[in-house]
């Protein structure tokens, strides 16, 4: 069976304090949760990573992830931040790919090619973010697009490779709009992305790929779109910046 995930990310927001106190209170109350067969991802800003690797210790299905990292592997990149790096002290997943780094910070296929290979390279695990615009959608061309963007940036790995990637989509108009993809829409996505995997990789390769949905999920919705058969998890953006909240969600399934 394909691995459930939850992640969340909490893009530039936090202080310290306030990271450590969430992490916590999400420790707290992930005690409780009786369905542990989700695999949950706190994605903070790079400073917070190691306080929060502290926090979680020993704790099984809670996994630590960052938002970025280089494409180099090493060397003279002033500000960049390693998968090498990353890796040697505890993280395992990485976002990469997400649409405000493609937009705001000009990351294209090639790059995110690069970066994905960084990541595998260090076994991290690439939490690999596709997603098109409003207009792509109302042109009825989402799904070639965003079939185009796995295409480009993953579509060179071997299948071994392939097999340890996690897909999240995340349609551009959904990310902190409130404006949720139907459970319908996700559903037509995934099951595209998957079907376009196994044309490539083969079908039972594709069948064992987590696809997430971020966009707008939060407690009121999340049930209905985990319900639909290849959407996997969630990659949760306000929603995980209050512990609740997040819990819920992880309690969706
Ligand atoms: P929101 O959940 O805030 O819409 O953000 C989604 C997202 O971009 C997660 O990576």
């Amino acid at each position: 069976m394909r691995k459930k995930i939850v992640a969340g990310n909490w893009k530039m927001n936090l202080s310290l304090e306030e990271g450590q106190r969430l992490t916590s209170e999400i420790l707290h109350q992930y005690a409780n949760v009786i369905n542990k067969q989700v695999s949950v991802v706190l994605n903070p800003p790079f400073p917070h990573l190691y306080p929060v690797k502290n926090l979680i210790g020993e704790t099984q299905g809670i996994f630590l992830g960052a938002q970025n990292c280089s494409d180099k592997e090493s060397g003279a990149f002033t500000g960049e931040v390693s998968a090498k790096i990353l890796a040697s002290f505890g993280v395992s997943h990485v976002i990469l790919g997400h649409s405000e780094r493609r937009e705001y910070f000009k990351e294209g296929d090639a790059l995110l090619a690069t970066k994905v290979n960084q990541a595998l390279a260090h076994d991290l695990t690439p939490i690999f973010c596709c997603g098109e615009s409003l207009q792509t959608r109302e042109e009825g061309n989402h799904i070639s697009v965003v079939r185009a963007q796995l295409t480009a940036s993953l579509f060179h790995l071997s299948a071994e490779e392939f097999s340890k990637v996690v897909i999240a989509y995340e349609p551009i108009w959904a990310i902190g709009t409130g404006k949720t993809a139907t459970a319908d829409q996700a559903q037509e996505m995934h099951q595209a992305l998957r079907a376009h995997i196994a044309a490539t990789y083969g079908k039972e390769l594709a069948e064992s790929i987590s696809i997430l949905y971020g966009g707008s999920a939060n407690p009121g919705n999340a049930k209905e779109l985990f319900a639909k058969p290849d959407v996997d998890g969630g990659l949760i953006g306000g929603a995980s910046l209050k512990a609740g909240d997040f819990l819920e969600i992880i309690c969706s399934f």
